[in-house]
């Protein structure tokens, strides 16, 4: 517990730990992210907070689509290839291994459970460090079917990105 009580709430939340994948032209990326919910059942809307200052922000707004790749505990080392921001390291996709999803092109790594593609609808300033980019899911694809408990998430790995 610290003095900062609202910090103390908001990292009791719980949250899943997720590759969040851009492409524009023939430029990729992928980034972790946890900031990350299902916004409507018709249309099919997910909602991801993303920073305003990150390589992906840029590149979402110029493609305007993205993936979600979602990963089992077990194979917790096929995210840990992508933790780094592209500023820091500028070969981070030449890197990673990874397939293009078959109706938008953006990166599907290796070892993923399963993906979501989205076409955005919108990206919301929500006057904060972070904008809400909204993207409407058009495939996805299961390789490795689990329930929720199997699947990666911040709780088990120890880390917070919240407060
Ligand atoms: C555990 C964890 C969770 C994160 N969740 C988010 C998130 O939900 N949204 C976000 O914008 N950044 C999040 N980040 C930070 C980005 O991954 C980080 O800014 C990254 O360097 C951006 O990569 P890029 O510049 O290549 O796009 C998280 C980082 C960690 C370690």
């Amino acid at each position: 517990m610290s003095d900062d009580t609202i910090k103390d709430a908001l990292k009791m939340m719980p949250y899943g730990f997720y590759a969040f994948t851009t492409k524009n032209g023939d430029d990729v990326n992928a980034m972790v992210v946890n900031w990350v919910s299902q916004m409507s059942y018709a249309p099919r809307l997910l909602a991801v907070g993303i920073q305003k200052s990150c390589y992906s922000h840029g590149l979402v707004s110029a493609g305007q689509v993205f993936g979600l790749n979602l990963f089992l505990q077990a194979d917790s080392d096929a995210i840990m290839s992508v933790t780094s921001g592209r500023a820091k390291k500028p070969e981070k996709m030449d890197n990673a291994s990874f397939s293009a999803a078959p109706q938008t092109g953006v990166p599907v790594l290796d070892g993923a459970a399963a993906y979501i593609e989205c076409k955005v609808t919108q990206i919301v300033d929500v006057g904060g460090d972070h904008d809400i980019v909204v993207g409407e899911a058009i495939n996805a694809e299961v390789m490795k079917a689990a329930a929720p408990p199997e699947v990666l998430s911040l709780t088990e790995l120890g880390w917070s990105y919240a407060g």
